[in-house]
């Protein structure tokens, strides 16, 4: 890792989407403070280094095959749901073939739905509001503890993803008219996210639907769920625990979910783009969502790692806990990618230079430079013709000088050296939706200033 030096730093949402011209859109901006659930970046370096995870959306929804959204867009009630629920008993399912994928695609950590909007819970859940947990009926499996062991055994880190509203309230759509059965709702998130976390000790707990009545923010709900309370006890169990902001404390890393894409210069603050590997309109399983294509998938990809980002990759298997083998090829062929090109992703940092949107990226380590040629275009112009494209700016060095430049498989690259920078030139090449330069540098990388910033606002300009 090249030099880190921390800082504070205070930005509302849109000074920061102002600043960094971009289309990146962090969630739940403007969480409460809290001193004490503060990490530190090294804390967090572990996760950083990772970079790739899988996230895993399963549960009653993916019996429906409607998306996880079913239930309430649907109105379906909860007799009928829980019906659903005591005949959902998956086959030949084991949760280690969702961890052979998440090896294949190369992820270091994955992350599972431990109980979505719906209130099903997949662990035998104590503080569950009607015993609604597929340890009391239907399967009668403890879904999270046999995640957690895979996970373990895999020797991948765990995630825990974790609803904190739920439907089946009443009190959730009324909070202030209905406050008892608000606090139930309420009390049962306290119960459950204990449990998860005494229980499975999760690296990282992944929060989602902080916000109250299916409005406002995850940050404006925050007088109801008491976050600091909640995550205080929450690391009581894992005092490193990673947690993501949606809970309505401001979280150790920021969020950008969807399937938008991702331009603009690099974050230098711990964040995490979360996506799906189909079309994205439904996170739980819905038959014949496509697949993305690897080319655009791969350079989403890239283009988050070059902007400082973590990339969280979502898959919904069905009702049996089975990844479509049209998903498992998808992730095939991106684990391949990483395989080969892994050394230009994992334990990097994002810099020394800004990405030129669409053309390229960079990362980093020590006296290494990727760049990450998303566009070869522009490299392939006569020597001579310069511009912003494909002059790699040396001003962003501070000094430090590139020694040499060549792809991935050892042919050299051109190199010369002009008034503003470095111009490359590349030969011609076979079509690929990342050409890697490997630039070797006189000294170690210097890093843009990462540090920790606190944004408040909602991010919208
Ligand atoms: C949104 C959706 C939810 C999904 C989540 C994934 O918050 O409401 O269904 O689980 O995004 O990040």
């Amino acid at each position: 890792m090249g030099e880190t030096k921390p800082f504070t730093k205070e930005l509302t949402g849109a000074e920061l989407q102002s600043k960094l011209k971009s289309n990146i859109h962090f969630k739940s901006l403007g969480g409460q403070r809290s001193d004490s659930l503060t990490l530190t970046l090294s804390d967090k370096e572990w996760w950083m280094n990772d970079k790739i995870g899988l996230f895993i959306h399963w549960g009653i929804y993916s019996v429906i095959g409607h998306g996880e959204w079913a239930k309430f867009n649907e109105q379906i009630p909860d007799d009928v749901y829980r019906k659903t629920a005591e005949e959902w008993i998956p086959k030949d399912f084991s949760t280690d073939a969702w961890l052979e994928t998440a090896r294949d695609l190369g992820a270091k950590y994955a992350v599972m739905v431990t109980r979505h909007h719906d209130g099903f819970a997949l662990w035998d859940s104590p503080a569950s509001y009607g015993s609604f947990t597929s340890a009391a009926i239907g399967a009668h499996r403890d879904y999270v503890a046999e995640f957690a062991d895979s996970c373990r055994r895999y020797g991948l880190r765990l995630g825990l993803y974790y609803s904190l509203m739920d439907w089946r309230f009443p009190g959730y759509f009324d909070p202030k008219g209905l406050p008892e059965n608000a606090a139930l709702m309420k009390k049962q998130c306290y119960g459950q996210v204990e449990e998860l976390c005494s229980r499975f000790r999760p690296d990282i707990l992944w929060y989602d639907g902080g916000w109250l009545a299916h409005s406002g923010s995850d940050a404006s709900a925050a007088w109801f769920w008491d976050p600091v309370r909640l995550n205080t006890i929450a690391r009581k169990y894992n005092p490193k625990l990673l947690i993501n902001p949606r809970s309505g404390w401001e979280g150790d890393f920021y969020c950008d979910e969807g399937s938008a894409e991702i331009d603009g210069n690099i974050i230098p603050v711990p964040w995490e783009k979360n996506m799906c590997i189909c079309s994205g309109k439904s996170w739980g399983w819905m038959a014949d969502d496509p697949v993305s294509d690897f080319d655009w998938l791969i350079r989403m990809m890239v283009n988050v790692v070059c902007r400082g980002g973590n990339w969280l990759l979502n898959i919904g298997p069905d009702c049996n806990g089975k990844i479509s083998p049209e998903i498992r090829s998808r992730i095939h062929e991106i684990g391949e990618w990483l395989r080969i090109s892994g050394d230009s992703i994992y334990g990097t940092k994002a810099g020394p230079f800004e990405p030129v949107d669409h053309i390229y990226g960079s990362t980093c380590r020590d006296r290494t430079v990727w760049l990450h040629v998303l566009d070869p275009a522009p490299f392939r112009l006569p020597p001579e013709a310069e511009n912003p494209q494909n002059v790699l700016p040396a001003d962003v060095l501070k000094g430090n000088e590139i020694l040499s430049a060549h792809l991935t498989d050892g042919t050299e690259v051109a190199l010369r050296k002009t008034k503003g920078g470095y111009r490359l030139v590349l030969p011609e090449l076979p079509a690929a939706p990342d050409t890697i330069v490997v630039l070797t540098m006189k000294d170690p990388v210097q890093l843009l200033e990462w540090g920790e910033i606190h944004f408040s606002g909602s991010g919208k300009s």
